[in-house]
């Protein structure tokens, strides 16, 4: 039985593995979800055949439950609430870790079968602090997300400090708790400090690093599984959560190279709070070209190249459907229509993909940043969609600006760029860019789903 349960696990693992590598491509990644979701129904399965305390029926009913409150969700929710979601959902994962370690240390203790080994005692302590980080931590997270508290950052004076007292008090709790392990209630002091730490560190995060800060505590939420691995003995629960403890801190890295922040930049918050003149007001002293959609849709007509590029504002304003539609008619008039993603448009990874997937658009008309860089100068239009800082120059030419030395699209290098968005409002990082000024630049000014609805319209007329 022992073998069995064990090659079970093996091929779990093997699985989870297979998974991620798959979800790396496009093309791949349904069926990497796929993949990863058998795993896990295999390590389920294999688990639930060693239990002997609850009937089986009680665990199916949880599981049934579980599954369709899952289910829901995740047909319901909006694209632009997906990090929320995942918030959420890293929180319930580090509440369970913690829950699994505090049960598991207690009922040790009430039998007085007190546990001498250090690996699982420091493992149920690791569990409980990094899964209380994460439960209080991605509920603040969700909150700001979900606008229930202010998305800006809550900074007080001295913040920082009292963060870094409270941690080492944890530590020191942690060891008296490891010297002491007769007694539970170390451990349920640790369980408090660490649920106050999870609150302290993310209140001084602005709304808008949420993905950044919520892919962080996705992977805490893997490292604590990976600790309750430790304390249960359950190889998969170990696997499966460095697993996740490593893509996301290797996201996270991702994430914050993209955007040209340390991470502990990040953590410390007040980016993106500058307030400029041009994001409050929508003012600026830019001096622009506008174009409106008849005229527009002209250019449209004349171009033999065109790289489209997305930005939050497309997200915003569900743009993506009408967008395929302007691109599969530019090519019905012989032009070549490609698509350019920056790894950070929009306010989740992934997001114009994933976006843009929804409304059909073929996987080999998305080019990664890097790949189409170079092909601006060789392009006739661009039409940037609701894209802001991904498309501003600044990140290349200004050392002042926020955002310098960020990676960012070459798109003042094509023939002619129109630019779709409803104001001169600045994107994320509060700032002007100077790109909308440029000669070769048109504004077309409005909601983004309404003015290319619109310019279909035209085109379709030409
Ligand atoms: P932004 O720079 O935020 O610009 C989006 C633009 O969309 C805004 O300037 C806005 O202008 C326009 N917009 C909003 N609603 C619109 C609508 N209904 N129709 C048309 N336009 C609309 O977006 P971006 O260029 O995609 O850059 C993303 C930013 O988010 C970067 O600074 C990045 O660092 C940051 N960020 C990204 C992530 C990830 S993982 N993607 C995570 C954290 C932070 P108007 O208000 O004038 O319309």
């Amino acid at each position: 039985m022992n073998i069995l349960i064990l090659t079970a696990y093996l091929i779990a693992s093997v699985l989870f593995i297979i998974g991620i590598k798959m979800l790396g491509r496009i093309k791949t990644a349904r069926k990497g979800n796929m993949w990863s979701a058998v795993g896990m129904l295999i390590a389920i399965l294999a688990t639930v055949i060693q239990i002997e305390a609850i009937s089986w029926i009680d665990i199916f009913i949880c599981i049934i439950i579980g599954s369709a409150i899952g289910l829901i969700i995740a047909y319901k929710v909006h694209m632009t609430k997906v990090p929320e979601m995942v918030a959420l959902f890293n929180g319930f994962g580090g509440l369970a870790s913690l829950g699994v370690a505090l049960a598991d240390f207690w009922l040790n203790t009430q039998e007085r079968s007190i546990i001498t080994d250090n690996i699982t005692n420091i493992s149920v302590a690791l569990s409980i602090l990094i899964g209380g980080v994460t439960f209080t931590g991605s509920v603040v997270a969700f909150l700001k997300l979900n606008g229930s508290i202010t998305g800006r950052a809550i900074v007080f004076k001295g913040q920082h400090l009292i963060n870094l007292v409270l941690l080492i008090v944890a530590i020191g709790v942690t060891v008296f708790a490891l010297l002491n392990v007769s007694n539970p209630a170390h451990m349920v002091i640790l369980s408090i400090l660490a649920l106050i730490l999870g609150i302290l560190v993310v209140i001084p995060i602005g709304g808008a690093d949420m993905p950044v800060v919520i892919s962080l505590l996705n992977s805490y939420s893997g490292m604590a599984a990976c600790a309750t691995g430790f304390v249960l003995g359950n190889q998969v629960l170990i696997v499966a959560g460095a697993l996740v403890g490593a893509s996301g801190l290797i996201l996270t890295q991702i994430m914050s190279k993209a955007m040209n922040r340390s991470l502990a930049n990040i953590l410390m918050g007040g980016f993106g709070q500058t307030t400029g003149s041009a994001e409050q007001t929508g003012a600026s002293d830019i001096v622009v070209k506008e174009v409106g959609v008849e005229e527009a849709a002209q250019i449209f007509d004349t171009v033999s190249s065109l790289i489209i590029v997305p930005g939050y504002g497309m997200a915003v304003a569900q743009a993506q459907h009408v967008v395929r539609e302007l691109g599969e008619i530019c090519e019905k008039k012989g032009v070549n229509v490609r698509y350019a993603i920056h790894p950070v448009a929009g306010r989740m990874p992934g997001h114009m993909n994933v976006l843009l997937a929804e409304a059909n658009v073929p996987y080999d008309k998305l080019y990664e940043m890097d790949a189409i860089n170079d092909d601006f100068a060789n392009t006739d239009l661009v039409f940037v969609v609701g894209a802001n800082d991904v498309v501003n120059p600044a990140a290349k030419t200004n050392p002042g600006s926020p955002i310098y030395g960020m990676p960012v699209l070459n798109v003042e290098k094509a023939q002619t760029v129109i630019v779709c968005k409803r104001s001169m409002r600045a994107g994320y990082a509060g700032i002007e860019n100077e790109l909308f000024g440029a000669d070769n630049c048109l504004m077309l000014f409005g909601d983004a789903k309404q003015v290319i609805t619109k310019l279909v319209g035209e085109l379709k007329e030409l």
